[in-house]
């Protein structure tokens, strides 16, 4: 018998050992230990039948992808690189990295030209919607090159709150890495992705920023990627930003 006719969907074991969580037999038994569910239900029964395109499959509590489809990538974007897919006047852009890649892919959120770091890229755009959209509070985790001394005051400000043009604005958290010289390097947790926003808010505090870096986004850490290279996200890495916003 198949494993797919027209409405009954794959065998759930086939779908789970196909996404690469475990083995087929590794798969039954993770559905009798009660690990699995789809669609919010905890399955039992070994047997069901699933349809990838739609379902959604948890084991422990993670999302899984199931779909073979989908893409999820890690690209650390260098400095002097635009964000977007084409530059109409021949500019250094993300899309270049992208050139012989089947799939149509988006970059989750941007980063300044002058910023280099962690950008997502997939072609899943219900997890990209919700990545971007502020209502889901993703932290993004930034390193910036500031002048020193940084004062005592400066991270209780920043988490306190302060006014830009467009609105007030705050971090998350505040941190001093280190100090050297006239310089410091700064780490700054924030959820919102409003245009330029790290360098505003540390100019506002009087630490006009030298070099930025996004070194994480929720759990999905950069590395020691080099700048310019591009990998799969593992997934576990891919599960913890469905879990991240919801999904
Ligand atoms: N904040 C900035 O100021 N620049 C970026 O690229 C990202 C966040």
């Amino acid at each position: 018998m198949s494993d797919k006719t027209a409405n009954e969907g794959i065998r759930l074991q086939k779908v789970l050992s196909q996404a690469g969580v475990a083995s087929r037999r590794a798969a039954e038994d993770l559905i009798d230990q009660g690990r699995v569910s789809v669609d919010g239900k905890v399955v039992r029964e070994q047997g069901k039948r699933v349809d990838p395109l739609t379902a959604a499959i948890h084991v422990d509590g993670m999302r899984v992808n199931v779909r073979e489809d989908r893409v999820y990538l890690a690209l650390n974007k260098p400095r002097g690189v635009h964000t977007t897919m084409e530059d109409d006047q021949g500019r250094p852009c993300v899309g270049d990295y992208l050139r012989n890649r089947a799939e149509r892919l988006f970059h989750v959120g941007r980063l300044d030209a002058d910023t280099e770091g962690l950008l997502l890229l997939t072609n899943d755009g219900e997890l990209a919607h919700r990545l971007m959209h502020p209502s889901y509070g993703v932290k993004k985790t930034y390193l910036a090159e500031v002048p020193a001394p940084v004062g005592r005051d400066v991270g209780k400000t920043l988490r306190g709150g302060v006014v830009l043009e467009d609105g007030p604005a705050k971090v998350d958290s505040f941190k001093l890495v280190d100090n050297f010289g006239n310089r410091a390097l700064v780490e700054v947790v924030i959820h919102e992705g409003r245009k330029h926003i790290v360098r505003r808010l540390l100019d506002e505090v009087g630490h006009p920023v030298h070099s930025l870096v996004r070194t994480r986004i929720a759990d999905v850490a950069l590395g020691n990627q080099r700048p310019g290279a591009i990998r799969a996200l593992n997934r576990n890495e891919v599960g913890s930003l469905y879990s991240a916003v919801g999904l």
